[in-house]
């Protein structure tokens, strides 16, 4: 993938999710790679103090966003509706840690998790996959504003997002800051979204 443009590459994605078995693989080759930068340029939409989702394709076996991070943001602890995800960072160094599942967390309500597991800080070119056997975590920018590319086998629409002191859980709808590069308003955030 390196110097190689997210059309391009997004292309390769496509081809490999319409075959069986799938995005077998994907990682190793996104590992130590970035994206030609200057193709990622539609997607970038910052938000002060966050961090913003930004979709760039999607279809019934493969959704892939571009999120965009301002130095210090964090994610809530969260799952990923039982979808393989990687997480490929392609500027700024970010902290990720793992959590286990103890008890409970498969749908709204109690959730026990085990102490993270912390991973970093890693920058340009590590590429993080969660599992659904493995699919808690949480995501730190470091250093920013920071980039990450995300392909999911399968677009998640909602996700569990975990309270770890009340050890409790609960269902999040998961929204696009833009679509295909066009930025949304908070109206127009909601629907679903098939191209290809
Ligand atoms: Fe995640």
């Amino acid at each position: 993938m390196g110097g190689m443009c997210l059309d391009a590459w997004v292309g390769l994605l496509r081809e490999e999710a319409g075959r069986e078995p799938g995005l077998v693989g994907v990682g190793e080759r996104l590992a130590g790679r970035v994206v030609e930068p200057g193709s990622l340029r539609p997607y970038l939409h910052f938000s002060r103090g966050g961090y913003t989702r930004n979709l760039v394709y999607r279809d019934a076996r493969l959704e892939v966003l571009i999120n965009c991070w301002d130095s210090g943001a964090v994610s809530p602890v969260h799952d990923h509706d039982g979808q393989e995800c990687w997480f490929s960072i392609q500027s700024g160094t970010f902290v990720l840690e793992n959590y286990a599942l103890l008890s409970g967390g498969l749908g709204p309500g109690p959730a026990r998790l085990g102490p993270p597991v912390v991973v970093g800080p890693v920058g340009a070119g590590h590429v993080d996959f969660r599992c659904p056997e493995a699919p808690i975590h949480r995501v730190m920018v470091r250093q920013g504003p920071a980039i990450s590319l995300h392909v999911y086998a399968g677009p998640v629409e909602r996700c569990l997002v975990y309270d770890v002191r009340r050890q409790r859980c609960t269902a999040r709808q998961l929204r696009y800051h833009s679509i295909f590069g066009r930025p949304l308003s908070r109206m127009d955030a909601l629907p679903p979204v098939t191209r290809g």
